[in-house]
């Protein structure tokens, strides 16, 4: 086998800011320092099932910098999902696809899921390499994944706004944070933007303390209150969201006038921010070092602020969730913020 020269790329999972970044990255440097080919999967590994590509030459890689979304587009496809009710075989399809394409590599952009997916892939035989992206910063291995960075911006910007109309009202407000099961978002949102209450789904919940919390507030003439929550707290099943369930609770147990806003899909779209393209252009340049490296079956990572990489195999099937005994949350609690648990007055 010769060095390297033709190589895949696609985008799969939920959408972030920085995959075009990324993916600009990745192809700038596999074309114009290596003179790789680059070949662009539609949607996910949906485009490697069907064979949906496009050739990426240089000039199709200018200006997307800032773009935010992806443009191969995306989706939540699990070739190796065992329920899969078609009966085709999956994996086959995208090995044979691989091999037809004249791929050297591919490399996988996306979360958790996606990079099990890349590992299984690994296995098959498929020379893959990993890039982790996602708004929940929840990917194992690495400290940050690109997309964390400008979501944390829009929900902090979202957050100072409540402020002013919550001080307005004399109202509680309760915001709720994307994350999925993991409170990273919300944790540093919810300090950046000067929460009262945070919570995350790491901690247990007291709902009597969150009130006894907040009635304590009003008591000592704060105006108002802030409470930032995370989509993925454990909640009663009557309620569909966290907000609902939050906002519900602290209003029959306050009688203080409540309202929520859950954030949503804004968090995940817009261009990304400069530290965000940043991320995204070390990990996509980096993806690209180990392709030539022929260090095959590896994710991307960003540890102590350097840029490396670990074996995708240690990566699979885990999430990492926000340590109970981060020293965030023990700043927040010294700064009297409720983290939900233990917040007596
Ligand atoms: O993983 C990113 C994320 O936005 C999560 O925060 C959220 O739980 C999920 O994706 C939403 O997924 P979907 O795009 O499938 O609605």
């Amino acid at each position: 086998m010769g060095k390297p020269q033709r190589i895949g790329i696609l985008s799969a999972g939920g959408d972030c800011p920085g995959i075009n970044a990324a993916i600009r990255g990745v192809g700038k440097t596999a074309i114009v320092r290596y003179g790789m080919e680059v070949v662009g999967i539609a949607s996910g590994f949906s485009g490697l099932l069907n064979k949906e590509y496009q050739e990426l030459p240089e000039s199709a890689l200018s200006g997307i910098l800032t773009l935010g979304g992806t443009i191969l587009g995306t989706s939540r496809e699990k070739p190796f999902k065992k329920s899969s009710s078609d009966g085709l075989n999956k994996p086959k399809i995208i090995k044979k696809n691989y091999k037809e394409l004249g791929l050297d590599c591919l490399v996988c952009i996306g979360g958790n899921g996606t990079q099990k997916t890349a590992n299984l892939l690994a296995e098959i035989g498929l020379n893959v390499i990993g890039i982790p992206k996602t708004i929940d910063n929840d990917v194992f291995g690495t400290d940050f994944t690109f997309g964390f960075d400008s979501a944390l911006n829009i929900a902090t910007d979202a957050i100072d706004r409540l402020h002013t109309t919550a001080n307005s009202h004399k109202r509680i407000m309760v915001i709720e944070i994307m994350g999925h099961n993991a409170g990273w978002l919300t944790l540093y949102a919810g300090l950046a933007g000067g929460g009262d209450v945070i919570l995350l789904p790491e901690l247990e919940l007291d709902t009597k303390a969150i009130n006894r919390y907040l009635l304590d507030r009003a008591y000592k003439k704060k105006p108002y209150s802030i409470v930032v929550v995370a989509e993925g707290i454990e909640r009663p099943k009557e309620f569909i969201s966290a907000a609902d369930y939050i906002a519900s609770m602290i209003e029959s147990g306050t009688r203080i006038e409540t309202r929520k806003t859950i954030l949503g899909y804004i968090q995940r779209g817009g261009s990304p921010s400069p530290m965000d393209r940043i991320l995204a252009t070390r990990f996509g340049s980096h993806a690209v070092e180990l392709i030539a490296k022929e260090h095959y079956g590896r994710m991307v990572i960003n540890k102590n602020g350097q840029t490396s990489s670990i074996p995708l195999d240690e990566v699979a099937g885990k999430t990492r969730l926000v340590p109970v005994d981060h020293s965030l949350i023990a700043k927040a609690r010294a700064l009297d913020i409720c983290m939900g648990d233990k917040c007596d007055v």
